[in-house]
């Protein structure tokens, strides 16, 4: 049992949250660095501390807040932007883009990916599958895949559970105007500051807020909740009929759907030709050009959307 998992912790925070408070706050004054029990869970970890003594102070802070949630070392960053491709594109229709969960379970709080360090669990688990559960074998995936979509998991639960970056400092550090900048230049053919997006961080927090444009597949809806952006599909049968509607579960065997009357639809995918459009394509393909600062911007920018 090498992490703690996170409802444990969670819980434990929610029941006294003025220890938590404290505990926080010596984290940030640095007074709960030195954990040594945290220090080697996964190799690479030397080195990932080593490159993270030379880095900014908030980053420090997130990190020492990854140690007091009890995840593991920082998930590889490269890996995690490749994990994420793989499994938006294989795993993504049943677990959701963002591991969050659909047809099959939530990842994130899967007790199989927090035991796992670098794949090692995962890997394994992958090649064999459950297939008698709905979860198919990936027996082709190689240790080099399995290993970036276990770092594109452990980025997620990172992600998802430590937000210290933003809730100690309870300000954002991103530089506003340059986040402009860049809406202007890669947003603004979809979205307007004036238009759809106005007023947006007035009912969204800002980790909430960062979620939705790099995590995509979630939007707000006009209540204000977050809901699962439909992604459309178009069904073309051996007859030539087509069929387009919205797409209820894809995998290697099998398409299904709702078309326009709400009428459900399933097919063998070796009797059909598929064509998906999916709305949150743009964000997929921006999440990998983002630099850190360019995140930290846009944010900043969007926080302003008042
Ligand atoms: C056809 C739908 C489907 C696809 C595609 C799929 N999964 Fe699953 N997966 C499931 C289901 C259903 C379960 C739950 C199985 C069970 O109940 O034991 C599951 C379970 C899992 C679990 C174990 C969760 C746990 O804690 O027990 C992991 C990890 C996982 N999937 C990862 C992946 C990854 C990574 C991919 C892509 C390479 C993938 N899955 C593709 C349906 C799918
Ligand atoms: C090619 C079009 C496209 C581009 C480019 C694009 N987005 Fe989006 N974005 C969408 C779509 C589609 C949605 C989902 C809207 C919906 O269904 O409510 C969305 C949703 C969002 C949301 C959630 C808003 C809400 O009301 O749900 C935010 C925030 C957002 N985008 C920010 C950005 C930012 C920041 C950029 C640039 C870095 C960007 N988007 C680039 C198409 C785009």
């Amino acid at each position: 049992m090498g992490r703690r998992t996170i409802a444990s912790t969670t819980r434990e925070m929610k029941s006294s949250s003025s220890v938590f408070l404290a505990a926080a706050l010596c984290l940030a004054a640095g007074l709960g660095a030195q954990t040594n029990s945290q220090t080697s869970k996964r190799p690479g970890t030397q080195d990932q501390e080593a490159a993270t003594s030379q880095s900014t102070r908030a980053q420090t802070r997130t990190d020492r807040g990854r140690e007091f949630l009890g995840l593991g070392p920082v998930p590889d960053a490269a890996a995690a932007a490749r994990g994420q491709k793989i499994f938006a594109s294989t795993c993504g229709f049943c677990h959701g883009s963002n591991a969050t969960g659909a047809e099959g379970p939530n990842l994130i709080r899967s007790t199989l990916v927090l035991h796992d360090e670098k794949g090692e669990l995962i890997g394994p688990f992958l090649h064999n599958g459950r297939p008698d559960r709905g979860m198919p074998a990936f027996p082709n995936l190689t240790d080099a895949q399995t290993y970036d979509i276990a770092e594109f998991l452990h980025q997620r639960v990172e992600d998802t559970t430590n937000r210290f970056g933003y809730k100690i400092q309870n300000v954002v550090t991103g530089n506003a105007a340059e986040g402009k900048a860049f809406f202007d230049q890669h947003c603004n053919k979809c979205h307007s500051a004036t238009g759809d997006l106005a007023h947006i961080a007035s009912s969204v927090e800002p980790a909430d807020l960062q979620a939705l444009f790099l995590y995509p597949s979630q939007s707000i809806n006009a209540k204000g909740e977050k809901t699962t952006v439909p992604v459309q599909v178009s069904v073309t049968l051996a007859s030539g009929e087509s069929i387009s509607g919205t797409l209820k579960r894809i995998d290697d065997f099998n398409v299904s759907m709702y078309d326009g009357s709400g009428m459900y639809h399933s097919w063998p995918r070796s009797e059909v030709k598929v064509d998906i459009k999916d709305p949150l394509a743009a964000h997929r393909e921006l999440l990998g050009t983002y630099t850190d600062a360019d995140m930290h911007n846009i944010l900043a920018y969007l926080v302003t959307l008042k």
